[in-house]
């Protein structure tokens, strides 16, 4: 199969959905280590960390929906069946969705937990005092969210593994940074 510059995404798509990657694969990562570290500095660095990248996962899907928005995505290649890709635009949906219920429910739990939110050392301003009941539901919320992305990642690289499987390498190449 030949896929042409009209079957890729931008480069720029392709930069934010690789940077956007690296950044949700280092959260779950954080997320899972610093929850089960005891109080103190460490834990207490990790959770600034994650916080960090988490907003800054926000902005960049502020500027990834924009350039959606402004650059509708390329077509399918004639090889992917019409319920696959009526299936991987909801996928695709779901990760518009989630990746920003994400760091919302995130930031929220952390503005009613009674610790100060910062972007890499820039104190956030604080507008809310220490709610448990706001705390428990916002990180109920951000911890069910995240099982729901985990799901849609593994449906996600699942698809775009049995299509390198069938096609090569040109899948992988719609949504290449260069
Ligand atoms: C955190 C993990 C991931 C997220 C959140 C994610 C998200 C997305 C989204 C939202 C799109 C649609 C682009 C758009 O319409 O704007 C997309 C496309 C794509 N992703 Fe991912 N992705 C992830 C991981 C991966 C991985 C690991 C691979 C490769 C194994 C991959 C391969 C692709 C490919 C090939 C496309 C283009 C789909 C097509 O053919 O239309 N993604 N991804
Ligand atoms: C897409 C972005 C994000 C992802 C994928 C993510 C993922 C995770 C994960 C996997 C956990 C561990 C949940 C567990 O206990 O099993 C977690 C916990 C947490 N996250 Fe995030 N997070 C994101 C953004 C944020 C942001 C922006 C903030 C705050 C500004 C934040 C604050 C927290 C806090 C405070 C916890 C601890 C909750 C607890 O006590 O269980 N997260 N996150």
């Amino acid at each position: 199969m030949t896929v042409d510059k009209l079957h890729n995404y931008t480069k720029t798509a392709g930069l934010l959905h690789w940077l956007i990657v690296a950044l949700v694969a280092a959260l779950f990562c954080v997320g899972w280590f610093m929850t089960d570290l005891p109080r103190g500095a460490e834990r207490g660095y990790f959770f600034a960390l994650h916080k960090s990248l988490g907003l800054s996962l926000f902005f960049l899907m502020v500027v990834r929906l924009w350039w959606r928005y402004r650059h509708a995505p390329p077509p399918f290649p004639e090889t992917v069946m019409p319920w696959q890709q009526w299936f991987a635009r909801r996928v695709h949906f779901g990760f518009y969705v989630l990746l920003f219920i994400q760091p919302m429910t995130g930031y929220l739990s952390s503005s009613f937990s009674g610790y100060s939110t910062k972007l890499f050392g820039l104190m956030l301003p604080s507008w809310a005092s220490k709610n448990v009941v706001f705390n428990d539901f916002f990180t109920s919320v951000h911890q069910f969210s995240s099982c729901l992305l985990l799901l849609l990642i593994f449906l996600h690289i699942g698809g775009a593994v049995s299509h390198v499987a069938r096609d090569g390498m040109a899948t992988l190449r719609r949504i290449r940074p260069w």
